[in-house]
């Protein structure tokens, strides 16, 4: 646990060599708890480093050597799990096997490096964007449970143009037929919006508008289904973020692994 080491702290996270490490931000790192939460771990003497409790908090770690244990609990970083965004494109249905032999998204990902990689909820087979990927089970569940809220932000290529009333309904929690959707945030995008670009490969056609949806929820068809009950059809749907993480960086087909602070910032969101 060498304490002259190089201090890491302040270096753009996706840069950062990971050793050595503060004890608080190892912790935090490795999803115990908060680097507040953390610290408080620390003070009340459930941390050990190498079997010696350690509650000093400018410690440091090198998580290649040490052995760190909360209650007596091995925890270690997440170095064994991956976590990665694919911008899906059309026609690829979320499945890792398709036993009717369509293109599925499995045939996109990195399966081979990361056995066990499995797709956090599903895009619909015409829906393009955001699918975020991991090994980690424990994290899936907790970023798909309806009681952490995590907001998905879709942008919809629409038949007609929705008046300010009709958003309002997707606002106040439109009725659907499997009960109330939660209020959406919603507004009508400007088609010269980079943000609308996925949905009007074409240039933009007559008659359409583009609309922003952000929700919660992630009942099937749901953003479809929600325009369908103000009668605008949705004839595009790409997704651009998941909570905190958006599709930046990565062309439709590639995928990208998340960054250090993405990680950390959808821990964040479950906390
Ligand atoms: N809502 C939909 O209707 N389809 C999707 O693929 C995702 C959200």
């Amino acid at each position: 646990m060498p304490d002259d080491a190089v201090n890491t702290e302040g270096i753009p996270a996706d840069e950062e060599r990971i050793v050595p490490m503060r004890l608080q931000r190892f912790l935090a790192r490795a999803g115990v708890a908060s680097r507040r939460g953390s610290e408080n771990l620390m003070t009340a003497g459930r941390v050990t480093v190498n079997d010696v409790v350690v509650t000093e908090l400018g410690s440091k770690v090198d998580p290649l050597v040490d052995v760190v244990c909360v209650d007596g609990r091995r925890v270690s970083l997440d170095g064994d799990k991956a976590y990665l965004i694919l911008n899906k494109p059309r026609g690829y249905v979320t499945t890792m096997s398709d036993p009717q032999g369509r293109p599925c998204v499995a045939s996109l990902v990195p399966t081979r490096r990361y056995p066990g990689l499995f797709p956090v909820g599903r895009l619909d087979v015409d829906t393009t964007g955001l699918l975020l990927f991991t090994t980690d089970g424990d994290m899936a569940q907790l970023l798909l449970h309806p009681r952490h809220h995590v907001w998905k932000h879709y942008v919809a290529l629409v038949r007609g143009v929705p008046t300010d009333s009709q958003l309002d309904r997707l606002r106040n929690g439109i009725r659907l037929d499997d009960g109330p959707a939660a209020p959406a945030k919603v507004s009508l995008l400007d088609p010269l919006d980079l943000r609308a670009v996925p949905v009007i490969p074409e240039g933009m056609p007559y008659g359409h508008a583009v609309v922003g949806l952000s929700i919660r929820e992630g009942r099937k068809h749901q953003v479809k289904r929600m325009l369908a009950a103000i009668r605008h059809e949705c004839v595009r749907l790409h997704r651009d973020e998941f909570g905190p993480v958006k599709l930046t960086g990565v062309e439709p087909g590639c995928w990208r692994e998340l960054t250090l602070a993405e990680r950390d910032s959808l821990r964040k969101v479950l906390t």
